[in-house]
């Protein structure tokens, strides 16, 4: 089968075959954690609750209407405020369920299929009120912010590993979603990979209509190098690896 073909495959739902297929879930095997483990003492950063936010334009309809891809943007840079809503429009946790008395699954503003939530964000943050530049990840459940570390080139590395693609070294932040797999497979199995895809348009849409309320823009962005990206967020490109960016910035 040429690769076209394969790639169509991967397209199409294989649930079906599911039917022959024991998940680790049903083998009883130990459920990956929610969100990736973190060390509490790295330096984390509070994010502001999304009902203290007061949002510039909050009419849906008028939002929707108006989103579109912004790839020009201007210095100015993000406040905390509106940093923390796009953070939890896009990832937030508004519920930890519980079974068995373990954390079974979280419920955020987006859907997953099984709500498996496979995604971890990272920002590099470039222009944010009260942030030193470098590279963080979103602690959803705890709705904050760790800071991993500086980086070199920062704007000149994201531009190289988004191919080329200028903007994104202009944004006051880029956000960059990995995939934890396993999170995915331990129910799914072989039907995981599609669904996760799937996930990941949900979480960017989110974005792009949270941008609206605070008169930001983004532009999803899937051309990119994977090698280059998956070591800017210093992942190890086989259990975790980047599958998503969304530059942000005023314009
Ligand atoms: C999955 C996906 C991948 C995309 N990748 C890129 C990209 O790498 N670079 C880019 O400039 N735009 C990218 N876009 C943005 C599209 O080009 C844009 O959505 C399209 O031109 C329609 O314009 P609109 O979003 O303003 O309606 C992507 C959009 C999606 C949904």
């Amino acid at each position: 089968m040429n690769i076209i073909d394969n790639n169509r495959n991967f397209m199409k739902s294989n649930f079906k075959e599911m039917e022959n297929v024991v998940s680790d879930q049903m083998k009883n095997l130990p459920q990956p954690t929610l969100e990736k483990e973190f060390d509490k003492d790295s330096e984390i950063f509070g994010l502001v609750p999304i009902e203290k936010i007061k949002i510039e334009n909050d009419n849906l309809i008028l939002n929707i209407e108006h989103r579109k891809s912004h790839r020009q943007y201007i210095e100015k840079p993000l406040s905390l405020g509106e940093l923390s809503f796009l953070l939890w429009a896009s990832q937030g946790v508004k519920s930890v369920y519980e079974r068995n008395n373990k954390s079974y699954a979280t419920f955020r503003t987006v859907p997953s299929a099984g709500s498996r939530h496979p995604f971890e964000t990272y920002l590099l943050i470039n222009n944010v009120d009260g942030l030193k530049r470098g590279l963080y990840r979103y602690l959803a459940i705890e709705h904050k912010l760790m800071f991993i570390h500086e980086l070199e080139n920062q704007n000149e590395g994201i531009i190289d590993a988004t191919l080329g693609q200028k903007f994104t070294g202009k944004a006051a932040v880029v956000f960059i979603w990995s995939c934890v797999a396993y999170r995915g497979e331990w129910r799914y199995n072989i039907a995981a990979h599609k669904a996760m895809l799937l996930d990941a348009g949900h979480v960017c849409q989110n974005l792009y209509l949270a941008c609206e309320g605070i008169n930001a823009g983004t532009c999803a962005i899937a051309a990119y190098d994977q090698e280059k990206v998956d070591t800017i967020i210093d992942v190890d490109g086989k259990n975790e690896f980047s599958v998503y960016l969304a530059p942000v910035g005023k314009y």
